[in-house]
């Protein structure tokens, strides 16, 4: 081989090694890029799923951090209730909401137990929210809409309900009968 085609072949082989390392810092720089765009679309869909989520479980979970308002409300002199008697009291609700109107009212069943001991249930029934009706001669609670039925201390005789009709507290103060009211029990 004379000195000219050694040069030339020196120098094919230069540069052929000069293409090689420039493909493989290509590469290298190829599968970076990838690398970081699958990393922003992860970062786009969490974000994304993050934004649409939040006000599903926001709506979830706000009852569990809500403050429940509970306030004693008189339903009448205690003089007017008489002992053995059960009897409908209306209130309003402890959280009505601002365009609920005459719906904001609501009703509990009071029992007058003796002189100082009042009973006092609440009126939804604990299977879909039906007002349940007090029957006197029968000594029961009824609920029209799936025929459940509650003995007069509130606890589940028969029909659909899961559990007792829901207790208020009651109390005596300065000659009323005061019953703590929540807001109506959800079903
Ligand atoms: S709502 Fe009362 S039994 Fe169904």
């Amino acid at each position: 081989m004379n000195p000219e085609e050694q040069g030339r072949e020196d120098s094919a082989r230069d540069n052929s090694g000069l293409q090689d390392s420039g493909g493989e810092d290509s590469g290298s720089e190829n599968s970076k890029r990838r690398a970081f765009l699958v990393k922003v679309n992860l970062g786009l869909g969490a974000f994304g799923a993050l934004m649409l989520g939040a006000p599903v479980i926001g709506f979830l979970f706000a009852p569990l951090f809500r403050q429940i308002d509970r306030k004693w409300q008189s339903v009448g002199e205690v003089s007017k209730f008489a002992q053995g008697q059960t009897v409908e009291v209306e209130f309003d609700d402890a959280s009505p909401l601002p365009w609920a109107g005459l719906s904001s009212k609501t009703a509990a069943w009071l029992q007058r137990k003796n002189e100082t001991e009042f009973v006092a249930f609440s009126v939804t029934c604990s299977h879909l929210g039906c007002p349940v009706r007090w029957m006197a001669d029968a000594r029961l609670f009824l609920c029209p809409c799936h025929g459940g039925v509650y003995y007069s201390d509130g606890s589940v005789a028969g029909g659909p309900p899961p559990r007792g009709l829901t207790q208020y507290p009651v109390r005596i103060n300065q000659g009323q009968v005061e019953i703590l009211t929540s807001p109506t029990p959800i079903t």
